[in-house]
């Protein structure tokens, strides 16, 4: 029992005196670390009710008149916008006491077919949280987790973590990088899509060369099914077709250009796939494999970026490479050294890294 003479103490026991050098900036590191991790939620609400879109489109707002846009309450709106603007992701004028969106906010939370949109991202750190209690079995059992096996939020999220990427990119860069193959898809040409996931790279490239036919495949039918409904509404079904396949399996032969994007370190066996798409490609053909960035040393990606990707490999790449078989793990940082190796493995000749954003490593691969 507590008297008077004995006070209660921390249960923790006492504070150390003194403090271990760097505690200060560790603990100011920790509280923005977890106020990002807290307001990824926030982010998943504006994106998901449509309230970065509503306050692009209406311009600055209170957060009475953010609510009245978009048929939500002003209580929650308040609290909503007040951890927005804490956060850098909204811009808060004390002078008009108006919450609205800059440019760069604007491109980064509310303009989804544009460049640097992220905020579709978010369903991707949603299915981190949803399926951590699946991932703690499997570190201690060993065993994979499919990449079906994950909340269908991670589908879409994927989709559109990537797609900003491959609008900026593909077509731009990445195929002019390759050796003659722009040249090929205008005149003409057939193209597998592997591990196309909803099939975003494949309906950008089917709307850019109407020549050419793609052929996308994938193992997750769910992905396949929206992959062939987005195609159908964009207007490229025709030429734009999409199965259920796995990487080592696929139809036809003759390709004129195979691609992977962010995919080949998913699979269980990625040699066995790369050896599947050389026999699958026209002799002249070439292999487009895009993967996360990483370099060959896993203290050179010790970053920013490396965060990001070392954590999406624990929660869904090794997971699923480990769920195939084989079960090789290549994981999201395999690097340029380790993937040039799997090509070589495969019987291909020739492999060089023709583009790099800070998100992407591009290689073209030749028989
Ligand atoms: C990270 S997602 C990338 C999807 C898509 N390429 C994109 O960029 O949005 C990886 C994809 O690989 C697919 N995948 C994994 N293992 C596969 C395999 N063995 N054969 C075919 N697809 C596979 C998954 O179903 C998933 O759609």
């Amino acid at each position: 029992m507590l008297t008077e003479q004995s006070p209660p103490t921390d249960p923790a026991g006492p504070l150390p005196q003194t403090s271990p050098a760097g505690l200060d900036d560790f603990m100011g590191k920790m509280v923005g670390d977890m106020g990002a991790a807290m307001s990824a939620a926030l982010v998943l609400l504006g994106d998901h009710l449509g309230l970065y879109r509503a306050l692009a489109d209406g311009g600055p707002a209170t957060p009475a008149q953010l609510a009245a846009r978009t048929g939500t309450t002003e209580r929650y709106m308040r609290e909503w916008l007040a951890g927005q603007a804490a956060a850098g992701y909204v811009t808060y004028d004390e002078d008009q006491h108006l919450f609205s969106l800059d440019p760069v906010q604007t491109m980064v939370f509310a303009d989804e077919g544009g460049p640097v949109f992220l905020a579709g991202g978010f369903d991707v750190i949603a299915a981190m949280f949803r399926d951590e209690p699946k991932i703690a079995e499997a570190f201690k059992s060993g065993d994979g987790v499919g990449w079906h096996e994950h909340h269908a939020c991670l589908f879409r999220g994927t989709e559109r973590f990537f797609r900003p990427g491959y609008n900026a990119n593909l077509l731009s860069s990445w195929i002019p990088a390759l050796d003659g193959v722009e040249a090929k898809l205008k005149r003409g040409a057939v193209v597998a899509d592997v591990g196309c996931g909803h099939g975003a790279s494949t309906i950008l490239m089917a709307r850019a060369f109407p020549n050419s036919r793609f052929f996308g495949f994938d193992y997750h039918a769910p992905s396949v099914d929206q992959a062939r409904k987005t195609a159908e509404a964009e207007g490229v079904g025709d030429r734009a077709v999409f199965q259920t396949a796995a990487a080592k399996a696929f139809p036809g032969d003759h390709y004129d250009l195979v691609c992977i994007f962010d995919a080949l370190h998913d699979m269980g066996d990625p040699v066995g796939a790369a050896a599947h798409i050389r026999a699958s490609l026209d002799p002249d053909g070439t292999w487009l494999l895009v993967e996360p960035f990483a370099n060959d040393e896993m203290t050179d990606n010790l970053n920013p970026v490396g965060r990001m990707f070392y954590a999406a490999s624990t929660m869904f790449c090794t997971p699923a490479s480990l769920s195939q078989e084989v079960g090789l793990g290549l994981g999201a940082q395999a690097g340029e050294a380790r993937l040039r190796k799997v090509c070589q493995d495969a019987g291909f000749t020739r492999f060089r890294r023709v583009a790099q954003t800070p998100f992407n490593l591009v290689f073209e691969v030749r028989p």
